[in-house]
């Protein structure tokens, strides 16, 4: 099992500000990560929250599993206890993902809370790197 966990304001992704994000609303990226799953035979279970505590919860629950895949939205920047999550189900790796370039954008956005617990970060290829995360846990060697 991957778990990709999308955090607040992306559940508007194809209405937010099309011009960062893209015009792929959630339900559709959602569907494509299921098939990319499916493709490797390894199942996908997506999750997006506007609340910071569901987003701990549900990186517990994924502690058993091959990774998680991270867009923490704004909680990135903020966020110590995402963090402290992130560092509590070690060693499943957490890959941080942001669809825009958050070092191109305002300065508030370079300082990610979680950059340095998680096993790595893409920023500002777009949708892509969700998959391009999904398929660097593919690739890592399995933590558990
Ligand atoms: C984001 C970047 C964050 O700064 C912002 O708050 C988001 C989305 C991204 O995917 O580019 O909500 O994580």
């Amino acid at each position: 099992m991957i778990w990709v966990i999308n955090g607040p304001n992306l559940h508007a992704l194809g209405v937010r500000q099309p011009d960062i994000y893209g015009s792929d609303t959630l339900e559709t990226l959602q569907g494509k990560w299921v098939e990319l799953g499916r493709q490797h035979g390894v199942p996908i279970q997506c999750h997006q929250s506007n609340h910071e505590g569901a987003i701990i919860d549900w990186l517990y629950e994924a502690r058993p599993s091959r990774g998680v895949i991270l867009n923490a939205g704004a909680f990135t920047h903020t966020s110590v206890a995402i963090r402290d999550a992130i560092v509590a189900i070690s060693p499943c790796p957490v890959i941080e993902v942001h669809i825009s370039n958050v070092y191109a954008r305002e300065s508030f956005r370079s300082h990610s809370m979680i950059a340095p617990v998680c096993r790595g970060s893409i920023s500002g290829l777009g949708v892509m790197g969700y998959e391009l995360g999904i398929q660097a846990i593919l690739t890592l060697p399995k933590a558990t």
